[in-house]
Formats: C-alpha cells, sequence, structure tokens
C-alpha cells in the first residue's frame, strides 16, 4: 500500500511519461532512403481473390486484365476507398506475357493489357491513385513468367518510364542464397537509379528462412516492406498461423519496423468468403496493431456494406496509420485469450483483446490496467473507446482499474487508450 502511494506522486508519474516519450520515440535501423512508407502502404492487390486467371474467354470478369485493375480505380476513387487511405492499386503475377520484347524488357500481355502498363497507368493516376507491379527477382515468376535475374537494370528501368508507383518484388525460382540476396539488393538500387520514387516491397526473409535468420537490419535498408511468412489463405487457419508466426518471432521483428520500413504480413482477405464476421474484426484489428500493410484482396465490385465499413473504419486506419510507426505485440496469452498493444503518439496506447477459443460463446476477460503499456497506458488516469466490433466511448479510468470486456468466439475487441 505504501509503494503504491509513493508510486502515485504526480512528478514520478510525469517523470515515467517522459521516460516513456523518450524510449518510444528512439529510431529503429535505418530505412531504406526513398522517402516512401513513411506510414504503411494502403491500397489493394489482386492475388488472393483472383490468383492467376488468365481465361478471359471464360471469365472476361475476374482474369487478370486492364478492364479488371480499371473497374478497381473507378471504385476506389468512386467508393471512398482513396479517401480512407487505399492509394495504390497493385498488380500481382500473371501480367506479363510469356517472352520479353525483342529489346529485352517485360511486356505485357498483348490480349488481356491490350493498351499496355503505360496507359494503364496513367489511368490509375487521373484517378488519383498508385500503380503498383509484380516482378520476381529469380529466372521466372512463381507462376512461370520471365523472371528478372539478370535484367535488374532493365526491368526497373521500364517500371519507372511506365510510371509504376510500387514492385512487389517475389522469390521464386531462386537457386541460392547468394542470388537471393544481392538480387534483392540490385533491385533495390536500380530502381534508386531510376530517379523515381517507387515503393519496394520485398519477399526476401520469406525466402531467407529456409537457409539462416533474415538480417531484418540490412533487409530495412533495403525494402519499404517484406513478407515474413507464407501467403494468406481466406481462412481463419490461414489468419490465426500468421497471427502465431507474428507472436512466436515478435523479438525478431518488431523493433525492426518504423516509418520506411514494415513487416509485411500478407493481405486483407475482408470481404471473401472465408471469414466470419468477427474474424473479418480479428484481422483489421490485429493488422492495425501489428502496423501492417493494408493491402486488400478483395472484389470491390461485390463487397458488402458491413465488410466495407470495417476496411474504411477511419479510427482503426488511424491507428494502423500512427505517426509514430511503433509495431505492437502481443502482450500475453492465457486461457486462449491474447492481448496485444500498441504505443502510439500522444502517450496513447492500443490494445487488442483476441479470443481464441473455438467453442461457446463470448467470453468475458478482465484485464487490470496498470498491466498495459509497461504499465503506462494508463497513468495517472485515462479515457478509454472501444472501437471495434462497434465503437463505444467506455468513459474515464484510473491506472488501479480493472476492465472487463466480453470477446466473441475468434473475434477481437479493440480499445484505445488515450492519457488523460
Ligand atoms: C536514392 O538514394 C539516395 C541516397 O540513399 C536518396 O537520397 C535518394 O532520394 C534516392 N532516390 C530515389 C529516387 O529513391
Ligand atoms: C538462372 O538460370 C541460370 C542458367 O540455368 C543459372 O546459371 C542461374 O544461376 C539462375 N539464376 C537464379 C537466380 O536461379
Ligand atoms: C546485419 O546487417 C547489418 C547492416 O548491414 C550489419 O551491420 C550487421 O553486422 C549484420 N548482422 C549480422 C548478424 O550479420
Amino acid at each position: 500500500m505504501k509503494l503504491k502511494s509513493q508510486l502515485l506522486q504526480p512528478c514520478f508519474l510525469l517523470a515515467l511519461r517522459f521516460l516513456a516519450l523518450v524510449l518510444w520515440s528512439v529510431p529503429g535501423a535505418r530505412a531504406l532512403d526513398n522517402g516512401l512508407a513513411m506510414t504503411p502502404t494502403m491500397g489493394w492487390l489482386h492475388w488472393e481473390r483472383f490468383m492467376c486467371n488468365v481465361d478471359c474467354q471464360e471469365e472476361p470478369d475476374s482474369c487478370i486484365s486492364e478492364k479488371l485493375f480499371m473497374q478497381m480505380a473507378e471504385l476506389m476513387d468512386s467508393d471512398g476507398w482513396k479517401d480512407a487511405g487505399y492509394k495504390y492499386l497493385c498488380i500481382d503475377d500473371c501480367w506479363m506475357a510469356p517472352k520479353r520484347d525483342s529489346k529485352g524488357r517485360l511486356q505485357a500481355d498483348p490480349k488481356r493489357f491490350p493498351n499496355g502498363i503505360q496507359s494503364l497507368a496513367n489511368y490509375v493516376h487521373s484517378k488519383g491513385l498508385k500503380l503498383g507491379i509484380y516482378a520476381d527477382v529469380g529466372n521466372k515468376t512463381c507462376a512461370g513468367f520471365p523472371g528478372s535475374f539478370g535484367h535488374y537494370d532493365i526491368d526497373a528501368k521500364t517500371f519507372a518510364d511506365w510510371g509504376v508507383d510500387l514492385l512487389k518484388f517475389d522469390g521464386c525460382y531462386c537457386d541460392s542464397v547468394e542470388h537471393l540476396e544481392n538480387g534483392y539488393k540490385r533491385m533495390s538500387l536500380a530502381l534508386n537509379r531510376t530517379g523515381r520514387s517507387i515503393v519496394y516491397s520485398c519477399e526476401w526473409p520469406l525466402y531467407m528462412w529456409p537457409f539462416h535468420e533474415p538480417n531484418y537490419t540490412e533487409i530495412r535498408q533495403y525494402c519499404n516492406h517484406w513478407r515474413n511468412f507464407q501467403d494468406v489463405y481466406d481462412s481463419w487457419q490461414s489468419i490465426k498461423s500468421i497471427l502465431a508466426w507474428t507472436s512466436s518471432n515478435q523479438k525478431r521483428i518488431v523493433h525492426v519496423a518504423g516509418p520506411g520500413g514494415w513487416n509485411d504480413p500478407d493481405m486483407l482477405v475482408i470481404g471473401n468468403f472465408g471469414l466470419s464476421w468477427d474474424q473479418q474484426v480479428t484481422q483489421m484489428a490485429l493488422w492495425a496493431i501489428m502496423a501492417a500493410p493494408l493491402l486488400m484482396s478483395n472484389d470491390l465490385r461485390h463487397i458488402s456494406p458491413q465488410a466495407k465499413a470495417l476496411l474504411q473504419n477511419k479510427d482503426v486506419i488511424a491507428i494502423n496509420q500512427d505517426p509514430l510507426g511503433k509495431q505492437g505485440y502481443r502482450l500475453r496469452k492465457e486461457d486462449n485469450i491474447e492481448v496485444w498493444e500498441r504505443p502510439l503518439t500522444d502517450l496513447a496506447w492500443a490494445v487488442a483483446m483476441v479470443n481464441l477459443q473455438e467453442i461457446g460463446g463470448p467470453r468475458f476477460h478482465t484485464i487490470s490496467l496498470a498491466s498495459l503499456g509497461q504499465g503506462m497506458a494508463c497513468v495517472p488516469d485515462c479515457t478509454i473507446t472501444q472501437l471495434l466490433p462497434v465503437k463505444s466511448q467506455l468513459g474515464f479510468y484510473e491506472w488501479t482499474s480493472d476492465l472487463k470486456i466480453k470477446i466473441n468466439p475468434t473475434g477481437t475487441v479493440l480499445l484505445r487508450l488515450a492519457a488523460n
């Protein structure tokens, strides 16, 4: 009791908060110096939903073609996506013709992209959006189209000439760890030499892990974001495995993230088929906690109002895009409930509680506020807002208070704690 009253001395608390400010402000490792991705990239990427559908005869509305991207661009502009922050419209694998042109340049499939990528880029830019493209560090892309090995400079220049704004660089068909590392670095330098600002999205650590632990300090110097783990699927199993990988590797990866460079847990699959409503809430909340790039892979022509509202939720996007740029982490797991937290600007904190129990109904969980934010999330008191699954003001709490929360199975409650 005596200790507690001493701890609550205002000077001591203010000193603690100052210390917190200093600690959270220490910059991470040096980032790729291209001025981009100061907050996690937001946009749309075709892979999870549309994959490598090249059959425009049978499926004209869902094959990988300029028509698909023009329709998405139009909707990103007209349906509030761009205003919510989703600016990068990104092409994944399977856009290419099977062979390079006579000058050795990559070219788009002439049937599916009859006007070429440059004209698509112009269209996308006319909507106030940015265009992303895809290539591969090895001899072939994952789907077997021409790889960039031996062509890094010409490919970087081709993309810059077309007006491309982001490159997702995959790691298939690469025969050695040296080729992998050198390839990712050389493409980064080649992009820089074009003089065009191009976000560089890597899969370097994902392909590195089978050989040895990636050097994240080094990867951050070359890439704006990097994939660590398997491709996301439209399933709860997939979301769970990504969260489990992230929490079990958090000591390695969390401190590396910051303005200019982010860990990429892969696309948002909200608005598709495989996740229940609560599971979609969990993905949105945890991608915000993880400071993840928010790249949706869904069909903006056919999306429920509920999924759209979740993806466009301003409060949750504000947590994802928090300018402090500190990635959150799992604080603890007990009784199948995980508590994650993320420090925000102005000494605020985001806290997510996930109920991983897949039997039964909603469960109550009680947390002591003094256990959050290294004891400083609610010092000497704070205002708590629940952001997900629905917004509600929970009100004023003291440092010594407990908070009792009800969480649906496979769902998440996302809170924002603001210091008073
Ligand atoms: C290239 O790198 C230099 C130094 O690292 C940086 O100052 C410059 O802005 C970069 N240019 C582009 C286009 O990324
Ligand atoms: C690409 O193929 C060539 C010829 O087989 C080989 O020498 C080279 O190492 C390969 N590169 C990669 C990155 O796999
Ligand atoms: C990782 O890369 C950094 C930057 O290149 C380097 O200073 C450091 O020594 C590397 N760490 C290891 C363990 O190789």
